[in-house]
């Protein structure tokens, strides 16, 4: 049996649920012929309770260089960028959850993603296949997307068209784990825009910047307005959308109106729904929040890597579209 050391960043709602998933499966582990063995768990106070051993805690980074892959899911850009550099550097794979850091610091990751040694499943849409089910699309070429990629958001949509206020259902997203540690990513729709930016650059364009992507979020949404689009017929959601528009790619994310009978207005969890050519229309829909659906999906990966297959690849060069499209309609 093989021994695979794994450095995990992060013991909060993901790591945790990571930690106890990957010992609720050490059978399929041992099946594929590994023993997985956590070299250390990076936290910011080891005196929280989280259901990790207190001896594999760590305030101080453990050494990266040591493991055979590193999983992170502490959140933030800066900080983990400084700890998963070296690591990448030296050839050792990094499997993340955190889309902010692959949005954002994309230009010292890119080399590394294009060797195949990013893994990040999880970092949209949670353990729902919204990556791998892009990848087989890629025999198609893309005419539009639209997805719902945030559940805190969808989470309070949902919970205020049943009469919750906004600042309860919003406390209770906070509660289940579905939240980023600042909210303000998801209310504000950066969080969607940053899925969005990795969709787009796994499909059409590898170099596709964050700063491109139009974001509105739903901090201005009234109750008005969602029963006013309820009496029409409609339901509101937060919309991430990618089309072609003047001969050139076009990513927003804004709180869209939708016909009951929409996939994107019938969907109870996140939902990602494409256009493509020749397939058609289809789609993929599940949790994309919350501690054991990201952690299956860091798992997934975490498999896929231990089977000899690369991390996710982004596109291999810009592709212009095909047909003009258009963003659903906004709420006013
Ligand atoms: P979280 O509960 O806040 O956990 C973050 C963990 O990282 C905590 O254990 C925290 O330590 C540790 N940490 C953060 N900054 C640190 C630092 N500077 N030094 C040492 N330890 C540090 O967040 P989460 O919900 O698990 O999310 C983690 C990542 O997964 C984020 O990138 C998020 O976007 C992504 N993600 C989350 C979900 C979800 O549903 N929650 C879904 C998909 C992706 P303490 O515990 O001591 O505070
Ligand atoms: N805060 C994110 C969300 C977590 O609500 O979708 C999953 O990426």
């Amino acid at each position: 049996m093989e021994e695979v050391k794994i450095a995990l960043l992060g013991g909060g709602t993901v790591g945790s649920a990571f930690y106890a998933l990957v010992q609720e499966r050490l059978e399929d582990f041992q099946a594929l012929g590994y023993a997985p063995k956590f070299l250390g768990v990076l936290v910011r106070d080891r005196a929280k309770p989280r259901p990790i051993p207190e001896e594999l805690l760590r305030t101080e980074p453990p050494d990266l260089l040591q493991a055979d892959v590193v999983v992170e899911a502490m959140g933030g850009v800066k900080t983990p960028l400084a700890l998963v550099l070296p690591a990448l550097e030296a050839g050792i794979p990094l499997i993340t959850a955190n889309k902010a850091l692959l949005a954002e610091a994309w230009e010292a990751l890119r080399p590394y993603a294009e060797e195949g040694l990013i893994y990040h499943e999880a970092s949209v849409m949670a353990g729902t296949p919204a990556l791998s089910f892009l990848e087989t699309l890629r025999g198609s070429r893309l005419l539009e997307l639209h997805g719902i990629l945030n559940g805190t958001t969808l989470y309070i949509l949902q919970e205020m068209e049943k009469g919750r206020t906004y600042g309860e259902a919003l406390l209770e997203a906070q509660r289940l784990g579905y939240a980023e540690a600042d909210p303000t990513l998801d209310v504000e729709g950066i969080d969607a825009a940053h899925k969005l930016t990795l969709l787009a650059r796994l499909l059409v364009d590898p170099g596709f910047p964050f700063s491109e992507v139009q974001t509105q979020g739903v901090t201005r949404l009234t109750p008005e307005a969602l029963q006013r689009a309820q009496g029409q017929g409609e339901r509101v959601r937060l919309v991430a959308s990618l089309y072609g528009e003047g001969g050139r790619w076009r990513a927003a994310v804004a709180p869209r109106r939708l016909p009951q009978d929409h996939p994107l207005a019938r969907a109870q969890g996140n939902i990602l729904w494409v256009r493509a050519h020749p397939l058609g229309e289809v789609y993929v829909t599940g949790p994309g929040a919350g501690g054991g659906a990201t952690a299956s999906g860091l798992l997934g990966d975490l498999f896929r890597f231990l089977s000899g297959h690369l991390g996710h690849l982004p596109a291999p060069a810009p592709t212009p579209p095909l047909a003009e499209g258009s963003p659903l309609p906004k709420v006013e």
